[in-house]
């Protein structure tokens, strides 16, 4: 063979290369048009907006406005419409509660399209595993949200907070509106580094500090692929400069990470270091890990391991960042719920200047408007699945298996056939008496079903906590100039940021 080669002069090579070029993209050419085909004849009886033969919906979708435009299909197309991104990747996009639970009540299988972009950097961790696999891990990582562990965290939440809020107070002595975003960011993740790395008590080490900044990056770069065509194709994307910042970030992330695992897990071998762990405030998220073993005594490898780190990092700093910025949004157009919220934290705090456990279960009335700006801004509004087999739908039509869901949280939660005017935010919607004859999958911030959120609780408490020591200390009202501008982006953003003014409500405010 190898003679053969050789004696073929450069032209005729070339001639070879560009025909199996030709020959393979032709094969993978017929492979998505019967794709395709597959996918349209699969939606042909549900009757959706008016496709462009090239871009699909794309183009709508990547415009401001694009969930503005979401619900107005929702409210033409009842129950579901085909959505396209793009000539070959169309999902059945669902917004009605009957739809959600005919396929989120089932486990299948995230739709790889979209997830498969996570995988480099978070690896098969909870998010995005199938099967017995997934099963036998979640099952080992339940324990880590078992309320003893999540009590401790408590302390850590009120640390970080103060430490934004301390920054707050000189920024809103110029008496000037300013995006509180990047803030907030900052301190979700210094939160969820110190419960999962223990990190904090001695402050973040250079090398920390370079794992913090990788995440931000990674996440940034991330939305940005999600967004951009040209970068969906793995060869194509990891020969951009985009591609080889984000494998630059992934290694920062991974070595951070792998190296924190072999140092806790030399630790564990020394009698004197276990005592320290035993003795210290709160286990964190990796000493749960590592001490995790399933029934037949198996415990996670360090690949494993290191995918369920990266998978929490990933999972939980962004999404309750945008919660929290959504909320304090909210507070900060309806002074009247503010007013209100307020009132019921000072009566429950009484002269206190922080937030206990005890304290979280009484704070009703925040609850309920949190609860109220998850359903207007969920903070991930779209999640997606691939049929592991049929689904009939309750008006008798149905789907078949290999087919794409896209469920629309945030159409769902403004659907006017389930929520009476869906655009008002009213708190008391999630009364307990409001709450009781409601379809349970109308309301699903954390998705619902076996695949839901495992951290939703870590993350209720935590967004109680901030928000709750934000309000004591702050009075919050809107930049007229600069209105947030909703964009979908993984989570729930906004295009220009969350312009907010903050006035110091002073010692007798109870902080
Ligand atoms: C306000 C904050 C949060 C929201 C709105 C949220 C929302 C969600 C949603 C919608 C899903 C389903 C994703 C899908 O089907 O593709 C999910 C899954 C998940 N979330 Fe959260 N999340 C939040 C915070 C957290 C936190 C703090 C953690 C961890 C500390 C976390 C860890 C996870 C994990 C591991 C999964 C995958 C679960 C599985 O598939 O078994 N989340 N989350």
């Amino acid at each position: 063979m190898v003679p053969v080669l050789l004696s073929l002069s450069l032209f005729h090579l070339g001639l070879w290369a560009s025909g199996l070029i030709l020959v393979l993209g032709f094969f993978k050419l017929a492979c998505l048009l019967l794709r395709r085909q597959k996918l349209a004849r699969a939606m042909d009886c549900f009757p959706g907006p008016t496709t462009h033969w090239l871009f699909g919906h794309a183009l709508e979708i990547q415009q401001t406005g694009s969930l503005d435009k979401a619900v107005s299909w929702a409210h033409q197309f009842p129950y579901a419409h085909p959505l396209w991104l793009g000539p070959f990747l169309g999902f059945l996009n669902i917004y009605e509660p009957d739809y959600v639970k005919a396929v989120y009540s089932r486990g299948d299988p995230k739709a790889s399209d979209v997830y498969d972009f996570f995988l480099q950097w978070i690896g098969k961790g909870l998010l995005l595993l199938e099967g017995p696999k997934w099963f036998q891990h979640r099952k080992l990582l339940i324990p880590a949200f078992h309320h003893d562990v999540l009590k401790p965290y408590v302390a850590v939440f009120v640390d970080s907070t103060r430490i934004m809020l301390d920054k707050w107070e000189k920024k809103s002595r110029e008496d000037k509106c300013f995006d509180i975003f990047c803030d907030v960011g900052h301190m979700a993740l210094d939160t969820l580094m110190k419960c999962t790395f223990g990190r904090g008590d001695s402050g973040l080490s250079h090398r920390d500090n370079s794992y913090y900044l990788a995440v931000s990056d990674l996440t940034l770069l991330m939305q940005q692929r999600v967004d951009s065509f040209q970068y969906h194709n793995d060869f194509i994307y990891w020969l951009t400069p985009h591609g080889r910042r984000f494998l630059r970030a992934c290694q920062v992330a991974h070595d951070h990470t792998d190296q924190v695992i072999r140092e806790r897990k030399a630790a564990l071998q020394d009698e004197k270091e276990q005592e320290k762990i035993q003795k210290r405030r709160h286990l964190d998220f990796l000493d749960i890990l590592l001490g995790a073993w399933d029934e037949n005594g198996s415990k996670l490898s360090d690949e494993d391991l290191r995918a369920e780190v990266d998978t929490f990092m990933f999972a939980g700093h962004d999404t309750t960042t945008s919660g929290i910025c959504w909320f304090l949004y909210c507070m900060a157009r309806y002074p009247e719920h503010q007013d209100r919220c307020r009132e019921e934290i000072r009566e429950i705090l009484g002269d206190r200047d922080t937030v206990q456990w005890d304290d979280l279960g009484k704070m009703t009335y925040l609850t309920m408007c949190i609860k109220e700006s998850f359903r207007l801004y969920p903070p991930v509004p779209q999640v997606y699945r691939q049929l592991s087999k049929p689904v009939n739908f309750v008006d008798g039509r149905s789907l078949p298996a290999g087919s794409l869901i896209s469920l629309h949280i945030y159409a769902l939660h403004r659907n006017g056939n389930v929520w009476s005017d869906p655009e008002v935010f009213d708190p008391l919607r999630f009364t307990p008496e409001n709450t009781a004859g409601r379809h349970p999958f109308a309301f699903i911030p954390f998705s619902a079903g076996p695949r839901n959120c495992i951290g939703q609780q870590f993350a209720m408490n935590e967004v109680k906590v901030v928000t709750a020591l934000c309000l004591l200390r702050f009075e919050l009202s809107l930049d007229p100039l600069q209105p947030p501008i909703k964009m979908p982006q993984l989570i729930l953003r906004s295009k220009n940021g969350f312009h907010l003014h903050l006035k110091p409500l002073g010692p007798g405010s109870g902080m």
